[in-house]
């Protein structure tokens, strides 16, 4: 299978997925120059990685750098950028980009866009209903009929929320309670609001590399979003991740791809709307089989960042068949795999996630990289002249990730170089990679 390699390559944002997509992109044969913009002082130490103050929200400004720069490619990261347009643009002034347009992104922008996709597409998802500001007495009353069914609740805000948009709810009373909450001052012709069903089981996060028809899936992951060890406390945007899922073998992950990913992208084409980027199904492994939590647009955070240590043929070229329509018809659905495994810890800032204390100086990065952990960095600014060199300036702070030749030596990897990471009020569990589930049964 011969690819086209970009030589320069734009990655936009500026957070720990986009160092680790930074750092893997320059990192492989044939790229010369990859630019971040607006990147990070942490991300700008990476070899081969330059970062440029440009704001990836702006389209036109987008555009004008990678015209400028003479990419061969641009690789989106966060999906705000993507629900500004940046792709858009960036397709009509002729430059490869992998990341949907904005109105394919509303996958990942708009939950009942998502449920009204999967439902047409035939996608398994958990039983919901969408509604708009006003709707207090409907979404009441839908609450109490799932409620009747013996059925736990799960609160969502429709549109973008960084992962923090969700409750799940421990009672009916809870769900009742905070239900109006989220449609409180809303437009009455906009959901505001997506009520599901709660299910239960391990999560799986299935990120596939897809041109508008065709999909391969990266390495299979498991984010931990709970704030605390033993899955206490509020959501979060992911407090660590593994890699691989000893439940979810490359069989199950090749029937995940064609009972999601596949016919999402079918029914995608089917509304005019083809989508090219990185499709995340982020799955729940119910007893039932598996069912789809939600779609991203994007890559992962963390999970990024412990996925591409593991994939095992270049990556870049790939991007640019899937950013030009053109995947081979031989690529397999799921990518080879490196046979050992990578744990990634979030160090986050004190008061992550409502008021993330910033400035605090950070010290032992230099160490846990002299250990050979990778540590990518999130929310950090550099300390010219401190002691450690940077300073917090984020929620997420760093991403600390061990290897090994299987899950646990790779866990004590990154505990170990985790551990020589400090700073006043540091947060971070202690139990990431700790509990494997066993084996999923993934029918085709
Ligand atoms: P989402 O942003 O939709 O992925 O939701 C964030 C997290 O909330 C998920 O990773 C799950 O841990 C949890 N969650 C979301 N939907 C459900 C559901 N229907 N049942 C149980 N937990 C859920
Ligand atoms: N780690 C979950 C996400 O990136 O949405």
């Amino acid at each position: 299978m011969h690819l086209d390699v970009p030589r320069r390559i734009l990655v936009l944002g500026g957070g720990g997925r986009e160092h680790a997509l930074a750092w893997r992109l320059a990192g492989e044969a044939g790229v010369e120059d990859v630019v971040c913009a607006p990147g990070s002082a942490g991300i700008a130490t990476t070899p081969g990685v330059r970062c440029v103050a440009v704001d990836p929200m702006s389209p036109a400004a987008v555009a004008a750098l990678a015209t400028a720069e003479a990419v061969d490619l641009v690789v989106v990261g966060p999906e705000a950028p993507l629900g500004a347009g940046v792709a858009d643009a960036l397709e009509a002034a002729g430059v490869p980009v992998f990341g949907p347009g904005r109105e394919a992104a509303r996958l990942e922008t708009s939950k009942a866009f998502c449920h009204d996709v999967a439902e047409a597409a035939g996608v398994r998802m958990a039983r919901a209903a969408a509604f708009c500001g006003g709707e207090d007495e409907v979404a009441l009353a839908f609450i109490r009929e799932l409620a009747a069914d013996g059925t736990g609740i799960v609160l969502k805000a429709d549109g973008l929320a960084a992962g923090k948009g969700v409750i799940v709810t421990e009672s009916t009373a809870m769900a009742l309670e905070y239900a109006p909450s989220f449609l409180a001052g809303r437009p009455s012709d906009q959901p505001a609001l997506v009520i599901e069903e709660r299910l239960t089981g391990p999560e799986a996060s299935v990120i596939a590399v897809c041109d508008g028809e065709r999909a391969t899936a990266l390495p299979a992951a498991r984010d931990h979003k709970r704030l605390c060890d033993d899955d206490r406390g509020p959501n979060t945007g992911g407090m660590g991740a593994y890699s691989p899922l000893p439940d979810l073998d490359d069989a199950a992950v090749a029937a995940i791809v064609e009972r999601f990913h596949t016919p999402i992208l079918a029914e995608m084409r089917r509304r005019g709307l083809p989508f090219r980027g990185f499709l995340y199904a982020g799955l729940m492994l119910t007893p039932d089989g598996p069912v789809l939590l939600e779609v991203n647009v994007r890559c992962g955070d963390p999970e990024t960042q412990v996925i591409l240590p593991r994939v095992a043929v270049p990556l870049a070229p790939l991007l640019l068949a899937a950013a030009r329509r053109s995947l081979p018809a031989e690529t397999p659905a799921v990518l080879p795999a490196t046979a050992g495994a990578a744990v990634g810890i979030v160090l986050a800032a004190h008061g992550y996630p409502q008021s993330p204390k910033r400035g605090d100086p950070i010290v032992g990065v230099d160490a846990a990289v002299a250990q050979g952990a990778l540590v990518f960095h999130a929310g950090t600014v550099a300390r010219p002249g401190a002691a450690g060199g940077w300073g917090t300036s984020g929620g997420r702070v760093l991403a600390v990730v061990g290897r090994g030749a299987n899950l646990a030596q790779a866990r004590g990897a990154a505990e170990r170089a985790a551990d020589t990471i400090h700073w006043d009020g540091v947060h971070r569990r202690r139990d990431i990679a700790l509990q494997v589930p066993a084996q999923a049964e993934v029918s085709p």
